[in-house]
Order: C-alpha cells, then structure tokens, then sequence
C-alpha cells in the first residue's frame, strides 16, 4: 500500500440513484395525521416522497443504485477496490449494509464499511473516498448514500412524519488524469453537543429495544425542527464561504448548488447566500422528501442524467444534520 497524499485529483467517474416505486403524496398524509397540503408545501417545499416496499431494505436501494453509477463509469464490480455505504438506517447493526453490497454486487476485490453521519453523510463518504485515492491506498471507490427512513418514523407525529422519504445515490471514484478535474476541496464539521436536537432516543445501547421503547416509538426520529432549521441556515452559509475561502473563488464562480433536500426554504438560503438564481440549484426535494444521506447523491443524478451538469462545472455539494453534522465538497466536474 502507497502512503502519503498524492498530487492527483479524485474525479466521480459516474453516479446513480434508486427510488422506490411507491409514492406518498402530502394528500395521503392528510388521512393520516392532522395536516394539510398547503402547510408541508409552504412548510417545507415537499410534495411526495417514495416508500420502500416491505420487502426491501436499504441494502436493496444501495445496490440499484452502486449498478448504475457503475455502468455509467463503464466499470464492472471486480473493478471496486472500496464500498463505502453513509446510512443512518442500515441492514443490521451488523454485518454492514456495504457488505451486504458487495455480496449483491459480486465486488469480490472490494474492502467495504459503513459510515454514520445522519443527513451529511454522503458529504463524509465522498471525503473518506477521496482520500483512500490520492493517499495512493485505492483506485476506484464506490460510495453510496442510502436510507429506509420510512421505517424509523412515528407515523403519528405530525413534526416528523410529513418529512422524510426512501432512496439511495451512489458515485464512482477514480483518480482524475486531469489536474483541473475533481474534487478540489472537502469540509467536515461537527457539534456533538448539540447531539439530542436531532435524534432516535431508543433501539440502541443506550436504550435497548424493549417493549416500552418500541410502544414509546423512541426508536423512531425526535427533531426540534424550528431549532434545527436555525442552526442548518447559519452553519452552511458558514460553510459556504469556507468553500469560497479555500478555492479563492467569488460567489459567481459557482455553476451548480446540489444541496441537502430537507426543506426548500434552507435551500434557498443558502443559494440567496451564493447570490445563485434557483436555476442553478438542483432541488428534489418537492419530490424525494428529505433521504438523508441518500438526499446529495440523488440530486446530483439526477442533475447529471438530465444534462444539466456538465464536464467543467463548479458543483457545491452541501449537507446539514443529526450530529449535528454539515459540510460541503467543491468539484470541478
Ligand atoms: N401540519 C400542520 N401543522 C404542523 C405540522 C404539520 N405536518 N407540523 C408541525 N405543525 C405545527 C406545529 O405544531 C406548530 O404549531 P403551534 O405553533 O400551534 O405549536 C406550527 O406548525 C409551527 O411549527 P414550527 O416547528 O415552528 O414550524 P417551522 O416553520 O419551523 O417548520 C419544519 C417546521 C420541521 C418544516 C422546519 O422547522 C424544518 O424543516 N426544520 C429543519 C429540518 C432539517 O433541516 N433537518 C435537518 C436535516 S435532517
């Protein structure tokens, strides 16, 4: 194994997503809990948001997604060196959900693990990749984000129910043989002690899965979400200008804003920060709801597939959550 980190650029070589086929729309959460359409929407931005079938786990939706940014890579499974899956709700406790990935895949050569930073997750994993690659230590990477939040919600909360969504995104990680090219810089942050404004109480070792615990639903997402909702806008305008500091680049120099979907109003402020008309910023929220860590990865297919992307963009990725958590990369495309 090489050490040391190289004068070499991580480019993503090619992304895919997956969304579940059902479709949850703000008029069947009417019947639900006590809400309405026009309060999520104004709210929130979200529309409807897909639902896993029970037979699939997240396992499921990361590996529909890994295949196809591995075909738009034009790479096969015994090409992967690592998977790294970001989730917040995996498998199992163990195995990880990457090794699960790994088997569905047939990436025999792969080392594989999983990776917990709640909604900046995939932000954490696309570090992680790019360092294992211009540390020398690997050549292509896969790293997914994806989650199976449906199953970890008090549908009768109305706070959090409305909210959050299935899916899964993935990106393939090469060495650039383009300078220009890549990632050019990564940001982490964290605030632990700000840890139980976003939450599930229960179901681990601090409160083992009880009967009490799964009555309570404790197992399920607890959020102050007008608290939150403070802190994400203040620390990702924060973040914001840590990307421009580090690349010394002006707001306008910025092609593409593919944000964490939570809720189109923090988006907006953070493209009111980078002085982005909406036209440059890719949303799914109205549609996915809030994925997590599968949020980024999404969008950015979904940018990519739909040609809005393209080869020499400056693309800001950013994410805000449980953690709490948030932090951006800037990619040369
Ligand atoms: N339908 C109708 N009313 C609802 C509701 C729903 N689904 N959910 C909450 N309400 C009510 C509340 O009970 C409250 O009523 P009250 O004033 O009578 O007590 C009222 O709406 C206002 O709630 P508030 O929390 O102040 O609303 P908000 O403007 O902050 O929006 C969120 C709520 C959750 C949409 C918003 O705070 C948010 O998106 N937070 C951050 C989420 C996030 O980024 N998470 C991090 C990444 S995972």
């Amino acid at each position: 194994m090489k050490t040391g980190i190289m004068d070499v650029r991580t480019r993503i070589a090619g992304t895919g997503s997956y969304l579940p086929d059902k479709i949850l729309t703000n008029f069947d959460l009417e019947k639900m809990v006590d809400t309405t359409d026009e309060w999520i929407v104004s709210r929130s931005g979200i529309r409807e948001r897909r639902v896993a079938a029970a037979e699939q786990a997240t396992s499921d939706l990361a590996t529909e997604a890994g295949r196809n940014a591995l075909e738009m890579a034009a790479i096969g499974p015994e090409d992967l060196d690592l998977i790294i899956v970001a989730t917040l709700t995996p498998d199992h406790f163990f195995p990880s959900t990457a090794g699960l990935v790994q088997r569905n895949l047939g990436a025999t050569r792969a080392a594989a693990f999983d990776l917990e930073a709640a909604c900046t997750g995939f932000i954490y994993a696309l570090t992680v990749g790019d360092l294992f690659i211009r540390s020398g230590s690997f050549r292509t990477v896969l790293v997914i984000g994806a989650e199976v939040l449906t199953r970890f919600i008090d549908w009768e909360d109305r706070n959090t129910c409305v909210l959050f969504g299935d899916g899964a995104g993935a990106a393939v990680m090469k060495p650039s043989d383009d300078p220009g090219q890549g990632i050019l810089s990564t940001h982490l942050h964290s605030d632990g002690r700000l840890a139980d404004m976003l939450m599930a109480p229960g179901g681990a070792s601090r409160m083992p899965p009880t009967h009490e615990v799964v009555e309570k639903k404790l197992n399920t997402v607890k959020m102050r979400g007008n608290e939150v909702f403070k802190i994400a806008v203040t620390k990702l305008s924060e973040v914001v200008d840590e990307v421009l500091q580090a690349n010394g680049l002006r707001e306008d120099e910025i092609d593409f804003l593919v944000p964490h979907q939570a809720n189109l109003r923090i988006i907006q402020a953070t493209a009111r920060k980078l002085r982005m008309p909406m036209e440059k910023v890719i949303v799914t929220v109205d549609r996915h709801g809030n994925t997590s860590a599968a949020s980024v990865p999404l969008a950015l297919d979904e940018a990519v597939r739909g040609g809005r992307i393209k080869r020499g963009d400056r693309v800001l990725l950013e994410a805000f959550g449980g953690g709490l958590t948030w932090g951006a990369a800037l990619v040369r495309w």
